[in-house]
């Protein structure tokens, strides 16, 4: 099984990336941001809850995505492999994703981290806002708040992968094909399923 997450502060790509990433190996996305806005769009109470903190830039609480994610998994088993986007994004919320991919015998194969400096970060979301239709795009003050919690509370996992020795840097402030490109070197080198032909007795 072929398990990937897209690490990154916001505007880096993982979305867009994910897209790519998941037509070319055939797995399954699953973006927690995605799935809330879902939820907003449903208008249900943990649509309803998360919104009035997403609007603000800040995280959402832990249980609720680490909540998520666990029935997405439970619905996908045939699935060759997730493609993680904007989870985990606490030390609680890997530590979660380590122990459920443990049960399934399937770890993390690789971690991407894309880079890409703040002020391209603030450029990038500050122009699909005028679009998105998402709230916590529009705003220079909000997008800014999204970095500072990224900054905090997520950035901090890269040490957490680091010594699991799954964290690969990718240069994200490059075409978009280009960084695709980057990331496909990457996962070619924990595919095991990459190139196998069937041996001839
Ligand atoms: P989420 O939806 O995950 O947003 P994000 O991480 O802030 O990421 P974005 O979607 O803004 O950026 P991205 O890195 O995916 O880049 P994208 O490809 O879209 O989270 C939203 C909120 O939900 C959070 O703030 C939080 O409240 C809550 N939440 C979600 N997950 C949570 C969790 N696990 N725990 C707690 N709370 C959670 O690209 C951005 C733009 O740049 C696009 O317009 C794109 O076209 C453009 N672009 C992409 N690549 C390039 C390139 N190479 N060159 C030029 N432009 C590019």
């Amino acid at each position: 099984m072929l398990n990937i997450v897209l690490f990154g502060p916001p505007g880096s790509g993982k979305g867009t990336q994910a897209e790519k990433i998941i037509d070319k190996y055939k797995l399954v996305h699953l973006s927690t941001g995605d799935m809330l806005r879902a939820e907003i769009a449903a208008a249900t109470t943990l649509g309803l809850e998360a919104k009035t903190l997403m609007d603000k830039g800040e995280l959402v609480p832990d249980a609720v995505v680490i909540g998520m994610i666990e029935n997405k998994l439970a619905g996908n088993k045939t699935a060759g492999g997730f493609v993680f986007d904007g989870f985990p994004r606490t030390v609680k919320q890997a530590e979660a994703l380590d122990a459920l991919l443990e049960k399934h015998k399937a770890p993390i194969k690789v971690v991407l981290s894309i880079k890409v400096g703040e002020e391209e970060l603030t450029r990038r979301i500050l122009a699909r806002g005028a679009t998105s239709g998402r709230a916590d795009d529009q705003n220079e003050t909000i997008v800014k708040n999204r970095v500072v919690e990224y900054r905090t509370k997520t950035e901090p996992l890269a040490n957490y992968y680091t010594a699991q020795g799954k964290l690969k840097d990718i240069t994200g402030e490059k075409p978009v094909d280009e960084v695709f490109a980057s990331l496909c070197h990457e996962i070619d080198k924990v595919n095991s399923n990459k190139g196998l032909t069937p041996s001839v007795p």
